[in-house]
Parts: structure tokens; sequence; C-alpha cells
């Protein structure tokens, strides 16, 4: 398979994208690879590769941290498909355990939200940052940043050259439209479902691979929220779900949690704060921003692209392998067939009955949507 590896080689991510990074204009990167659509490029933050070259230094400067020892690419590490996996949830700023399990930035350009409860609206990302979250990167303000980017000769060069600022002129703006543009670089398809389904090429999936999408798309209606479209396919629906993770944690407490939620969000708490720190507050999903009673332990669909090399699974990583998800699923929205099921489940989630081949088949289906630069780190045939 492809010898683009990502494991071990520290190759800026940059070079291997040579065809993403031109551009044709504003508003659109060119080339997508297959199974996947152009990215919208913000008019406000065209890219570049000047851009991308220092949005990639920035993510991973470990000097962005009230530590000095954490980067962005602490949790979403390029040689593990930019996740932090096997870790269940993510470790910033002295060894503090984060409430939420790190999805991948792979292909997070395309969520029209950012995070498991969408509570940011891009990748520029405005007002909330792992950068001062207390949990992450631990940054009480920004003026370390700053302090950074004016002064290191390098950063002043590279600003100079991506947004033809000198020192003093530098703000948060311009870093992290830079990130953002790095971030919008990570897009990886043309996977052996690709391949198959949008290539044409016969053999480029397994039989079992081939009879698991069948599955996927008719008894286990996974691709209602994991959606395939015509050209392309994002594997999710950009909505926001209860599948029955998670909330049963809550679910004794919800009537004395609820109010308290509420009340503390009129009192104005730092929301992001909360979800990534207080283990009872993550479990509330979209509630927690939307306050409408049907997104109670809703979290977004996440992508199923190169899902066999970033387990553990779920918004609070408490499901370990592939099997054990399809069972979660299987049982209709419950890990223990003898747990209760939540009352907010979504619509789409009852007991499937699948049979032992449908349930490894569909696993096999799922290990088909590697992207050959991940390919290294998968342990099964069908993913390589
Ligand atoms: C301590 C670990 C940690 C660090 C450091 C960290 N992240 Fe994350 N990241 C996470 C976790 C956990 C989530 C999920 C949080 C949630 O959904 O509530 C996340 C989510 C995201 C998302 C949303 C992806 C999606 O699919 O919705 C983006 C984008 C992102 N991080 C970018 C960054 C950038 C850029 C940096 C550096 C400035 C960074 N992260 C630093 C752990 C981390
Ligand atoms: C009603 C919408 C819906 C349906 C139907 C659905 N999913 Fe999901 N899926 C989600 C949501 C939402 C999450 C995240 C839930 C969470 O973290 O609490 C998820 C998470 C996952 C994950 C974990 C991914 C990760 O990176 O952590 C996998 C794997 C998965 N689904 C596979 C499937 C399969 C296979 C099916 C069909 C049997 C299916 N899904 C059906 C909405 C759905």
């Amino acid at each position: 398979m492809s010898d683009v590896a990502l494991g071990g080689s520290m190759k800026p991510v940059s070079n291997l994208l040579p065809s993403l990074v031109a551009i044709i204009g504003v508003g659109i990167a060119a080339a997508a690879p297959l199974g996947l659509p152009p990215v919208a490029v913000p008019a406000n933050n065209p890219m570049t590769d000047a851009k991308v070259a220092l949005g990639e230094r920035l993510f991973n400067d470990k000097r962005f941290s009230s530590t000095g020892l954490v980067s962005c690419s602490t949790c979403h590490a390029k040689e593990k498909a930019f996740t932090d996996s096997p870790l269940q949830t993510s470790v910033g700023v002295h060894n503090q355990e984060g409430t939420r399990n790190a999805p991948t930035l792979v292909n997070a350009a395309y969520f029209k939200r950012m995070f498991w409860d969408g509570r940011s609206s891009d990748l520029e990302d405005k007002s909330r940052h792992p950068l001062v979250n207390p949990v992450e990167m631990g940054l009480h303000d920004y003026a370390p940043i700053l302090q950074i980017v004016r002064t290191d000769p390098e950063y002043v060069g590279m600003f100079r050259a991506a947004c033809g600022r000198e020192p003093a002129a530098v703000s948060m703006t311009q870093v992290k439209r830079a990130i953002a543009t790095f971030e919008r670089t990570l897009i990886f398809g043309d996977s052996p479902f690709d391949r198959w389904y949008f290539g044409g090429d016969k053999l480029a999936m397994s039989e079992s691979a081939k009879r698991g999408f069948k599955v996927f798309m008719e008894d286990g209606r996974c691709q209602s929220c994991h959606t395939i479209e015509q050209n392309f396919a994002l594997f999710s629906d950009n909505r926001f779900h209860n599948i029955g993770v998670g909330i049963n944690r809550i679910r004794q407490e919800l009537l004395r949690l609820t109010p308290e939620l509420l009340l503390a969000k009129a009192r104005g708490i730092n929301v992001d704060k909360a979800v990534l720190s207080n283990e009872a507050t993550a479990e509330f999903g979209r509630f927690a921003l939307s306050e409408r009673f049907d997104d109670l332990g809703a979290f977004k669909t996440p992508s199923l692209r190169n899902v066999a090399v970033t387990a553990p699974y779920m918004h609070d990583g408490s499901l370990e392998t592939l099997r054990a998800v399809v069972e979660h699923y299987d049982n209709g929205g419950v890990t223990d067939k003898t747990d209760q099921v939540s009352d907010y489940l979504s619509g789409g989630i009852r007991p499937l009955h699948l049979s032992e081949q449908q349930i490894t088949d569909l696993i096999t289906f799922m290990e088909a949507l590697t992207s050959p630069e991940f390919a290294a780190l998968a342990t099964t045939p069908d993913a390589q």
C-alpha cells in the first residue's frame, strides 16, 4: 500500500498534499481526494502555501500552553490519525483529564459545527479555544502567544509571508486563521470503499466488506445518520443525536442537574470550560447549548472515515472496539442489554437483530474506510 504512511515519518503534512494546497481563486480548495467534495474556504481566509506552513508550525508549538508541554498535536497527533488514540479522554496541561474523547481532525473541515456538541461554529473559532481551556492548554489569556509570535524571528518572517503583517500588527485573528488553514489541508479520502464505490474498482474491497456495506445501508440503517451521497461520502449528517451513550450516567440526577445548568448558564458560566471539566455537564451534549429537550444527550454524528485506527469511540471514549459499537446499536442504544433505554433516544435507534455474520461484515466494512495515509496504523487487512 501507500508508503506515505504517517507513522514515524515527521514530514510536514503540507508536503504530502501538493494538490490540495493549490487553490483556485478564493472560496474553494481545488482538488479533493476520491470520495470527498471540495472543501469550502471562507472568503476572508484564503488558502496559501505560506499560511498552511505557518498554521502547521503553530499547531505543533508546545510553547502555547501554560506548562510548555502541550501543543494541539499532543491530542491530535499526525501519527495517530490526528487523535490521541488509545486514550479514552484527553489529557491536557498538568495531566488533567478532560471529559471527552479527542476526535480526529481529519476531514473536520467538512463539519458545519465543531466539537461533539457543536459549541463552536467553525475552524476559525471566534470565542472558545483549546489554547485557553484550563484542561487543555491552560493559558489564562492570549498574551503569551502574541508575545512569542511577535518576537520569534521565524514567526515574524512567516507572518510576513502569510499575512503581510509586521510583528506588532499580528493578532489572534491571524493566529487562528493560520491554524484553521492548516486544518483545512487535513483532507483524506481514497479508502478501499471510495475506490470500490466511487472509483468502480471491483477488487478494492473484500466480499465481506461489500456485504457489510449492504448492512450499513439496509438492516443496520447506519447511513440515515452516517450519510453517503451520490458523489461523495462524509459519513455524517452534521446533526446531533442521542444514541444512548453516556446519558444513563446522569439519568437519576437530571431533575436536579437540568435547572442547575440553566441557572449557571443564565449567570454566565463558561460553557466550554464546564463541559470539559465537569463529568455531569459533559453528558448533556447538545442540550447544554440549545436548551432543547430533544437535544438531551445528543452529540454530533462523527464521520466514520479512518474509524478503524482511532479507537476508542464515542464522545466519552467509552466503547473500545468497533464490535462494541455495533453491539451497542444492535441492542437498540444500550451498551449493556440489561440497561434501561434512554428516554431521549434518537428516533432511528432501536434493536436491529443483526446476525453474527452481519455484525462481522459491518465491522469489515468500517475497516475499509481507512485512507492509504493511515493504513499502516491498521491491524486488519481490510483497513489497508
Ligand atoms: C488536551 C487535549 C487537546 C488539545 C491540546 C487540543 N485538543 Fe482539540 N480537541 C480535544 C478534545 C477532547 C476535543 C473534543 C471536545 C468536545 O467536543 O467537547 C477536541 C476537538 C477539537 C476540534 C473539533 C473537531 C470536531 O470534529 O468537531 C478541533 C477543530 C480541534 N479540537 C482543534 C484543536 C486545535 C487547533 C488545537 C490547538 C490549538 C487543539 N485542538 C488542542 C482535545 C485537545
Ligand atoms: C440516529 C443516528 C445514527 C445512526 C442510525 C447510527 N449512528 Fe453511529 N453515531 C451517531 C452519533 C450521534 C454518534 C456519536 C454518539 C456519541 O458520541 O454519543 C455515532 C457514533 C458512531 C461511531 C463512533 C465513531 C467515533 O469516532 O467515535 C461508530 C463507529 C458508529 N457510530 C457506527 C455506526 C453504525 C455501524 C451504525 C449502524 C449500525 C450507526 N453508527 C448508526 C449517530 C448514528
